[in-house]
């Protein structure tokens, strides 16, 4: 598969995903579940993006506007894992939660649309289709590697932490004091 399809992919996938959160008021239990979804698909996108697919269209483009480009998109990179890290601590899908999700899906909505305009024309100027097609493969098998990975680590806890007997013993003191 090319370069250019396996993204593409991969942005239809994160797409539906953001879609669905538009359907889920807040506090629904799904919300959670599309957050976690959303997260690891776009942490593997952008890491194999930036490790392979942007660096080589920093080192071929020769026009100023061009690296800005490439730029632009690192620093799209950046302020969409710090809204992702926003969602990472296991919190209540409440009306924040909901909407720091909503932020990130505009986020990503631009991005995407600059991508795939952009970057992805630089990306047919300045690689020949046997390099897209090289390229793509290198990116699908580092994309495997990387979700077998992150399905192999333990998931983590959303329930709330069972107090410890001494914790639950004052408490119970603290009820009946007067
Ligand atoms: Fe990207």
């Amino acid at each position: 598969m090319d370069v250019l399809t396996l993204l593409k992919n991969d942005h239809k996938t994160v797409s539906g995903l953001l879609g669905q959160i538009k359907k889920c008021e807040p506090g629904d239990g799904r919300l959670a579940g599309l957050a976690e979804e959303i997260e690891s698909a776009l942490t593997v996108h952008a890491a194999i993006e930036e490790k392979y697919f942007y660096p080589r269209l920093h080192d071929r483009s020769n026009e100023p506007d061009d690296l800005v480009d490439v730029f632009e998109a690192y620093t799209e990179h950046e302020l969409i894992k710090k809204l992702i890290s926003l969602l990472k601590s296991g919190r209540q899908p409440d009306e924040q939660f909901k909407a720091e999700l909503q932020v990130l899906a505009e986020n990503v909505q631009h991005h995407v649309k600059e991508e795939e305009s952009t970057i992805f024309a630089l990306a047919r100027e300045t690689l020949d289709a046997e390099e897209l097609k090289e390229l793509g493969a290198e990116m699908e098998a580092a994309k495997n590697r990387l979700m077998s990975r992150s399905s192999r680590a333990p998931k983590r806890k959303t329930a709330a932490k069972k107090p410890s007997k001494k914790q639950a013993s004052s408490r119970a003191r603290g009820r009946f004091k007067r």
